[in-house]
């Protein structure tokens, strides 16, 4: 295939940005969107340019490392990460345009590449379980009945892409953080810190200017894991019982 890429390229935060214009030629259809980016990288290199900064990790769907917005929509016309993408969906001609992520609380770093440090701080806020004397006991010591197990996994397949908050209209982190809380909040492990948990991890949200939800959708629409939106609304309703507890 020959494609037409349009791809932002921006030094760092402090330098305006722009799309560029760049032509490709000879593209599998077997490739990988990264691998499409890295052949494109070989091409620059050779010709003396810089290369594209994007990140990526285990290009297999799982670290949530790589994300990109592909012609308007995160991690582009899959229900998958970016990295899961393949260059079959393409035909030869197409025009793609890639940008970063774009959201207040994710500033640029280089190119296609964002800072998700704010992600990590609300789970280093209160989305872990304290262990504070003796072993952790075994997993299988304590147990949890099947519907809430698949409850508590369905939340925790989150890979903190961070696509849910570049899809909202309103820049919103609220399916990850509803996510993060929902894992814990089902089972007894989750029990002890279980207010102090939601409450620490949304003042963390807020405080980096994460956006409300407002029932758009978008955020579960482009998933990778399928997270559901009812995350949020526990996330609201543990909240809630937060203040009373
Ligand atoms: S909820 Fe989905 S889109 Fe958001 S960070 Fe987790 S895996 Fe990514
Ligand atoms: S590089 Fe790990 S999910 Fe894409």
């Amino acid at each position: 295939m020959n494609l037409k890429l349009k791809i932002w390229r921006q030094k760092s935060v402090k330098v305006a940005g722009r799309f560029e214009t760049y032509t490709l030629s000879g593209v599998s259809d077997h490739a990988s969107f990264l691998e499409m980016l890295d052949q494109l990288n070989r091409q620059l290199i050779s010709e003396g340019q810089e290369p594209i900064e994007f990140d990526s990790d285990c290009r297999e769907g799982i670290c949530g490392t790589c994300g990109l917005v592909i012609d308007g929509v995160a991690h582009g016309p899959s229900d998958t990460t970016t990295c899961q993408l393949h260059m079959r969906t393409y035909k030869d001609g197409d025009t793609i345009t890639i940008e970063p992520w774009r959201a207040g609380a994710f500033p640029v770093i280089k190119d296609l590449v964002v800072d998700r440090t704010a992600l990590d701080d609300i789970i280093a806020a209160g989305g872990y379980i304290s262990v504070n004397t003796g072993g952790a006991p075994d997993a299988n010591a304590l147990p949890i009945p099947k519907a809430v197990a698949d409850k508590a996994m369905d939340a925790a397949t989150c890979i903190g892409c961070g696509a849910c908050v570049a899809a909202c209209p309103n820049a919103s982190a609220s399916l990850f953080t509803g996510a993060k809380i929902s894992q814990m909040a089902v089972l007894p492990q989750g029990e002890p810190e279980r207010a102090e948990r939601a409450r620490a991890m949304i003042a963390k949200m807020d405080e980096y200017g994460f956006g409300n939800c407002s029932n758009h959708g978008e955020c579960e629409a482009v998933c990778p894991k399928s997270i559901p939106i009812d995350v949020i609304a526990m996330m609201k309703r543990e909240w809630v019982r937060s203040i009373f507890k």
